[in-house]
């Protein structure tokens, strides 16, 4: 049975990603230095998988700590690197800790495993910025970041393709993440923001519980069709499911090249407004909402063309945004049954 490396496994992405690895019938091997996740997750994907994966809490900073561990575990086939500071608003306050963090621990996982390595790496359509076509597809080309997290997924991604090109050892698949949202049908793992949740559904879901006031949307003079902006809502089971798919083509040798690229989304746009009917139509619940002002650093709108991921990946996302939803309302209820 392959063993599959899972760098920020107890996070939201992370979690979910063990859980279909191990459906996949895959071994699982945990590093998080719990900076940003809660360890009582191992539990939670014990309850779904009944089995418990190896857990190692560590600092992919740490030079020294991640070589040992490599010299440990030479029964590694492939990693998924979700391990990165993720805060938009925080990376604008505090750069430095960001461009430490994020590429500090890409570059030291690649060298602890002498860059011999099949890589999963955790991006984000946000290299797109504002995209001139829409769908946007993986040719296109990136911009600006508008922050310095967006900025540190933009780098990565240079940082990867050019090593890649020197270093035939090193066969790297980034995946382009739109966004995630819902939680494990169980309702045992999901989204734990940490303070006032900066996202949209997380935000919903305890303005809907009576955590947090109304929403606000921010704007909605868009030149959209109900003026809000427009993003590509995926479910997270979806994109657990593609991280399996990655590592099966890394495996296959498959590839011509050794670093290629995906979107991982619906291929479908949602406005805030649509999604908060979603959410209504879902749940039942009425939400309270009122219209704000544009908030500094948003796009437009964006929605990705994944015909690449399902020609050339063999994945499809399944599940629409009224199971996202309705997933994200179960487990923000279980949270509250059961506080973390
Ligand atoms: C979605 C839409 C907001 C909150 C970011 C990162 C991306 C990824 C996902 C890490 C936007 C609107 C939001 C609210 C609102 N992060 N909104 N009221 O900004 O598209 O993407 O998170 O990987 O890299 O950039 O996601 O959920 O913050 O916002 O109206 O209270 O909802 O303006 O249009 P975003 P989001």
């Amino acid at each position: 049975m392959s063993k599959i490396l899972v760098t920020g496994g107890t996070g939201f992405i992370g979690s979910h990603t063990v859980v279909e690895l191990y459906n996949a019938g895959y071994e699982v091997i945990i590093i998080d230095d719990l900076s940003n996740s809660n360890p009582k997750i191992l539990d939670q994907i014990e309850a779904i998988i009944g089995v418990k994966p190896e857990f190692v809490e560590l600092d992919l900073c740490d030079e020294a700590k991640i070589n040992e561990f490599a010299d440990k575990h030479k029964d590694i086939s492939g990693v998924i690197h979700f391990a990165a500071f993720k805060a938009v608003g925080e990376s604008v306050q505090q750069p430095l800790k960001y461009y430490r963090n994020n590429f500090y621990s890409l570059i030291n996982l690649i060298n602890a495993f002498n860059s011999s390595l099949k890589l999963v790496f955790s991006s984000s359509c946000t290299v797109y910025g504002q995209p001139d076509v829409l769908p946007v597809t993986e040719e296109a080309p990136t911009k600006k970041a508008e922050s310095p997290y967006g900025n540190t997924k933009q780098i990565a991604e240079e940082i990867l393709q050019e090593t890649c090109a020197v270093t035939p050892s090193l066969k790297v698949t980034s995946l382009r993440y739109f966004n995630p949202v819902g939680a494990h049908h169980t309702s045992l793992i999901g989204e734990l923001p940490i303070g006032v949740p900066q996202n949209l559904v997380p935000f919903i879901t305890q303005s809907a519980i009576g955590k947090r006031g109304p929403i606000t949307v921010y704007g909605n003079d868009y030149n959209t069709p109900d003026g809000s902006a427009i993003r590509d809502y995926i479910h997270v089971v979806d994109l657990a499911k593609a991280h399996v798919a990655a590592i099966k083509r890394l495996e296959s040798d498959k590839a011509e090249s050794n670093y290629e690229v995906f979107n991982l989304g619906t291929g479908k746009g949602s406005t805030v407004l649509e999604v908060i009917d979603a959410f209504e139509k879902s749940t039942g619940e009425k939400l309270n909402y009122t219209i704000g002002p544009r908030r500094a650093g948003d796009i437009e709108q964006v929605w990705g063309d994944v015909t690449k991921s399902t020609e050339v990946l063999g994945w499809k996302a399944e599940l629409g945004l009224e199971e996202m939803m309705s997933s994200a309302w179960k487990w923000e209820k279980y949270l509250k049954e059961n506080p973390f």
